[in-house]
């Protein structure tokens, strides 16, 4: 397994650019499911998670070109008849949302239910009962998700909770219903209305991306299309929590302003600079850090993936800052590990304390989900001496080139590979 090592401290600065967002990316690529024709898709990031639903993709008939970053996808075959398996599905829960294109256009669905995950319960019962309201039959059996439809039928669905796969996956089904679905409480994430960018561009008809309340007047087919996804607005948001810990200066190139607007009004109240110009986002810190308090929400609120980099931050800051988690039951795990670098942070049910400032020294720790990794890499890089991270596999699903990246903006940092020799990094 990859080890990152640190050495610290050190202080980013430079231009980095966000690689498109793994989560536009998902959904964009399960899009082409919806349509024989074929679909172009750019901006992709080379990372992890995308490989994987790639290859769930091509045992689903869906046949794939490209060099990573632009992909063309034809859906033309018919695929295979065990639908997404287990051993496919259980790597990455996102698989789930080929369950919607598939049912929408084949009339049928087998899709394995994803299991337990690191971060909380995520249950997918709302992606079911707006599959059922479409007026889809389903069926749970051995682990299985059937879901069978002559044709969907246009309806009213309410979300008893805003889901971002879970708004993604109806959206997607109700297109080629028979009528019109108005779908409400919808998430209002960006990666939302950029899958909604894309299937209006299949020839689909959404009105309300964006908003709470979805309007999708269905299609009796859609067709192929060329598509841009977004910049990944929480792997850049990384690298700028990196300038504020790091009392470093960081432009942002190609992700959204407006986007990121809560974790920028966060960093600014936390005494950074923040500005937005022509060249990307750019956040600086020369002065003492503010200890300020998160609670993080479904967009437009402050995202739940990035409250383990902001710990990592508030580590640094002049007093106490209270975090509470409220998306995920279970999104403290990187806690244990920073405590093991010398912060200090009582962490209770879904509220934690950081006191800062904490004098971080480097460690053995050990990565256990997406963003807890990216905390870890964000503490290292102001510990003192060297911090290893362990299983950053994790990293590798969601972050493109991190440690190039990270290079690039003056942090030393090396990749390990399994048998320990260290991989040179080039930027
Ligand atoms: N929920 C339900 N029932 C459902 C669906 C969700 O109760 O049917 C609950 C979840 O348990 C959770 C809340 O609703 O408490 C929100 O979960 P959501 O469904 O929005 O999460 P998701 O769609 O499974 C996506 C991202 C996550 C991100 C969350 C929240 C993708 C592929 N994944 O997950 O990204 O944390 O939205 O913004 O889009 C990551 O990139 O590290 C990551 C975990």
């Amino acid at each position: 397994m990859d080890k990152f090592r640190i050495q610290g401290p050190s202080r980013l600065q430079g231009i980095v650019r966000a690689s498109g967002a793994k989560n536009a990316a998902l959904p964009a690529l399960a899009a082409c499911l919806l349509t024989g024709d074929e679909v172009t898709l750019s901006n992709l990031p080379r990372v992890q998670d995308l490989r994987t639903l790639r290859r769930l993709l091509a045992h689903l008939g869906v046949e794939s070109s490209g060099d990573g970053e632009t992909l063309t996808l034809s859906a033309r075959g018919e695929g295979s008849l065990d639908d997404a398996p287990y051993e496919m599905v259980k790597t990455m829960r996102a698989s789930v949302l080929v369950l919607g294109p598939m049912l929408a256009r084949r009339g049928r669905a087998r899709v394995s239910l994803p299991g337990g995950c690191a971060i909380g319960v995520r249950p997918i019962d709302q992606h079911l009962l707006g599959l059922e309201a479409l007026g889809a039959t389903v069926r749970l059996d051995h682990g299985y998700v059937n879901a069978e439809a002559a044709r969907l039928r246009g309806t009213r669905f309410r979300f008893a909770t805003p889901t971002v796969t879970g708004t993604e996956n109806v959206m997607m089904a109700a297109t080629l219903a028979e009528g019109t679905t108005r779908l409400e409480n919808c998430a209002r994430e960006p990666e939302v209305a950029d899958l909604a960018r894309l299937l209006n561009a299949m020839g689909a008809r959404i009105a309300g991306a964006g908003t709470d309340t979805l309007e999708i007047e269905g299609v009796s087919a859609l067709h192929g299309a060329r598509h841009s996804v977004i910049g990944d607005r929480i792997e850049g948001g990384t690298y700028l929590i990196g300038a504020a810990i790091s009392r470093g200066d960081v432009t942002l190139a190609g992700a959204a302003a407006t986007d990121l607007a809560p974790l920028l009004e966060k960093l600014a109240e936390c005494g950074c600079t923040v500005d937005v110009g022509a060249q990307g986002i750019r956040v600086a810190r020369s002065g003492a850090l503010r200890p300020r308090d998160v609670i993080t929400a479904p967009h437009p609120g402050f995202p739940t993936d990035l409250q383990a980099q902001y710990m990592a931050l508030m580590t640094q800051a002049e007093g106490m800052a209270t975090l509470h988690e409220t998306v995920f039951e279970n999104r403290f795990q990187h806690v244990p590990e920073l405590m093991r670098m010398g912060a200090d942070v009582r962490a209770e049910g879904g509220t934690a304390r950081v006191y800062g400032p904490s004098a971080l020294s480097g460690a053995a720790v050990m990565a256990t989900d997406l963003r807890a990794s990216a905390c870890l890499v964000l503490a290292g890089l102001v510990a003192a001496g060297s911090t290893e991270i362990d299983r950053i596999y994790h990293l590798d699903r969601g972050y493109e080139a991190m440690e190039t990246k990270l290079a690039a903006l003056g942090a030393r940092v090396e990749r390990l590979t399994g048998a320990g020799t260290p991989v040179p990094v080039e930027h």
